[in-house]
């Protein structure tokens, strides 16, 4: 008898806290979804904004899981296209710097793609990797001031993976329902 009315408070609070999370994901849908994802990236705000809203399938997301699955999708193709890039500045120049910036944006990708993977099953561990992708092009421009080598291309790449870092981590912690009383 104890333990059915523990199943049926524990299910009070959960019906309690599905209201309160649609509740907060509706608010999100009545006003516009970037702007609300860009809202707490700090400094990066005004191009989060600029970033999210040349993409069609994220201006097109109409909820957060949606739209946190195209900002990763956005930014495995961006920091793919970035990895290419440097690829191609080593082929006919070999650069020890340059070559551990690649390595830097191999990890940023497998952490980007790994968030995707966790979105549904573990949204707080896919904030976390979208998270510390911004340590990558941080490491990277490091090597490149340590060999002394100014290029400002990488430099707006390094920019570029920070702020996709910012908006994707931003956006999947909306997909985060609040913490459910015991
Ligand atoms: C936004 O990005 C541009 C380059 O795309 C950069 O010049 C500018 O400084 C950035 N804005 C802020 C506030 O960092
Ligand atoms: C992402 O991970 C999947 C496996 O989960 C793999 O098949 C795919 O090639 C990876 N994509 C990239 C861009 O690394």
């Amino acid at each position: 008898m104890l333990s059915l009315c523990m199943i049926l408070i524990s299910h009070f609070y959960l019906l309690a806290n599905a209201r309160v999370y649609n509740h907060h994901t509706l608010v999100g849908e009545d006003g516009d979804l970037i702007t609300n994802v860009c809202r707490g990236a700090g400094d990066f705000k005004a191009n989060c904004s600029i970033i999210l809203r040349e993409d069609p399938k994220v201006v097109n997301a109409n909820n957060y899981f949606d739209i946190s699955k195209a900002i990763l999708e956005l930014a495995i193709r961006k920091t793919s296209a970035a990895r290419n890039f440097m690829k191609e500045l080593t082929k006919n120049n070999d650069s020890p710097a340059i070559t551990a910036c690649i390595a830097d944006y191999e990890f940023a990708i497998d952490f980007f793609n790994h968030s995707l993977d966790e979105l549904k099953e573990s949204p707080a561990t896919a904030v976390y990797d979208a998270k510390i992708v911004i340590n990558n092009p941080y490491f990277c421009s490091v090597q490149l001031e340590n060999a002394h080598i100014v290029n400002p291309s990488i430099d707006a790449l390094n920019y570029q993976t920070s702020l996709l870092s910012v908006c994707a981590s931003q956006a999947i912690s909306y997909t985060i329902p609040p913490p459910r009383h015991p």
